[in-house]
């Protein structure tokens, strides 16, 4: 089938269910809450944080890498001015709510942060920041049989993985995949050439969606195989049988010379992409990268039958992903010229985060701000001068189940809607609470669903 059959497919025509069809019972049915061929222009966090829960079947990604230097596009290529931080400082960076979500909320994944900002440099413990709350937000917006592929190199990769542990749970890594390539440069003098790059492989539960793949296995010397019926199969190196994937992947870098080749200077080869695709999504199922870059994730999935939606924050990928969509959709596979699909003229570009329409759904909290509010103005309060004026208003006690405490270090100062849903850090939106409370409102989201559980359960009079 020519891949470019999808662009008939029906669920390419469809608007991808926007989630406010009503179920017979009345209830609003989550899934996602924007179009297939989705690109959204701006920082990755917001447009998380508004896609519905439970809305995405793969995410491959591919972000900054925390190498210390910035990179730049050639000045000539159809991706020129193309350039992004790679750098990162733990005061001009690190937003004081991603702080106190994650550590508020997800305490342990706060200690993977600090040991790794101890370890390595305060640079790291930002680049860990920023990441982190972004992978507590992909993971929300992943269905229960999602998986998610995050590209890293050595630089960082072997904190990423603890950062993943702590935010997918150890039990839900899969692999941890090899790229190696050939690139040119000078053979380095004090060490090995580097040249493979890791990619992390993390499901959000155990049942998640997997196709295996084979690779050719040669026999040594490359000659035919010794017992008949053993090598079935033969190409221009020589006999093989076909075996199960493994975790490391020769595949070529997008070279110099490469017809796939945009100019923009981490683009990644879609031979890699494609084979992450294939396993761990099915043909119609939604394919996400926050960190889109020129698209190689969503040309994977659009080759492949899938949906997709990218997220970029540079303001050339639009452009970009449309003039290479376009030059897909005249290339077949095989090379030859086929007839333009103008598919490229249903890309939806939007610079505004869609609004959430799952409301009810376990995922999400139903206490939900839909309009970010502002801060209000004025100084701010630290936690501590927080904390001190709730005890103040009322008591040492825990607005979850009512006990007072006389020693105040029972009590925990949380955010009554989550940060993630839109909840601001002001004195306005805090509470307090003891420790057991504050462990079963993570699940439970609200202050008022967590009253009523401790009723339920005979923990509080009622
Ligand atoms: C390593 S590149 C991805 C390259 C991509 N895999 C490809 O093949 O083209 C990382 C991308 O993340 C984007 N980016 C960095 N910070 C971002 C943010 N906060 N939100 C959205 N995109 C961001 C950069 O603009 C860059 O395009
Ligand atoms: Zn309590």
């Amino acid at each position: 089938m020519k891949w470019m059959d999808g662009a008939r497919l029906p669920w390419n025509n469809l608007i991808a269910d926007n989630g406010k069809s009503k179920q017979a019972s009345g209830g609003v049915v989550s899934g996602p809450n924007w179009k297939n061929r989705t690109l959204f222009h701006g920082d990755n966090l917001g447009f998380l944080r508004a896609m519905n829960s439970e809305s995405v079947d793969l995410i491959a990604t591919d972000p900054p890498f925390n190498k210390g230097r910035d990179f730049h596009a050639t000045p000539d290529s159809l991706a020129a001015g193309a350039k992004f931080q790679d750098r990162w400082s733990w005061e001009k960076d690190v937003h004081e709510d991603w702080i106190d979500q994650i550590r508020d909320d997800h305490p342990k994944l706060m200690e993977v942060v600090e040991s790794a900002r101890l370890a390595h440099s305060d640079g790291m413990g930002a680049f860990l920041c920023f990441m982190a709350v972004r992978l507590l937000a992909m993971r929300r917006v992943l269905k229960s049989t999602g998986s998610i592929y995050l590209h890293c190199d050595p630089t960082a990769s072997h904190y990423l993985k603890a950062v993943m542990d702590a935010v997918f749970g150890w039990r839900n890594f899969r692999n941890e995949i090899i790229w190696c390539y050939k690139s040119g440069g000078a053979s380095p003098k004090r060490h090995f050439g580097k040249k493979h790059d890791i990619i992390l492989w993390y499901s959000k539960t155990k049942d998640y969606v997997f196709n295996s793949q084979q690779e050719k296995s040669y026999n040594r010397g490359l000659k035919p195989y010794r017992f008949k019926g053993v090598a079935e199969h033969q190409d221009e190196i020589g006999w093989h049988t076909l075996v199960g994937m493994k975790d490391y992947w020769q595949i070529d870098m997008v070279g110099r010379t490469s017809g796939e080749r945009l100019g923009y200077p981490t683009q990644k080869p879609l031979a890699l992409y494609e084979r992450i695709v294939k396993a761990s999504s099915n043909e119609g199922d939604i394919v996400l990268d926050p960190f889109a870059g020129c698209a190689t994730t969503s040309v994977a999935a659009e080759r492949l039958n899938r949906q997709w939606v990218g997220i970029d924050i540079w303001d050339k990928a639009h452009e970009t992903v449309i003039r290479r969509l376009s030059k897909e959709g005249l290339a077949m596979p095989d090379g030859s010229i086929g007839e333009a699909i103008p598919f490229f003229g249903d890309i939806h570009y939007s610079k505004e985060p869609p609004e959430r329409t799952d409301d009810g759904e376990t995922a999400a909290p139903f206490l939900r701000v839909r309009e970010r509010v502002k801060e209000p103005e004025g100084p701010k309060w630290s936690r501590r001068e927080m904390y001190e004026h709730l005890v103040e208003q009322n008591g040492s006690r825990c607005m979850g189940c009512d006990r007072t405490f006389d020693d105040p270090r029972y009590l925990e100062l949380d955010h009554n809607v989550p940060r993630a849903d839109g909840g601001i850090n002001h004195v306005t939106n805090r509470i307090l609470l003891c420790s057991p409370c504050n462990r079963a409102k993570s699940n439970i989201y609200t202050l008022s669903g967590l009253r009523r559980l401790n009723k339920r359960e005979g923990w509080m009079a009622k």
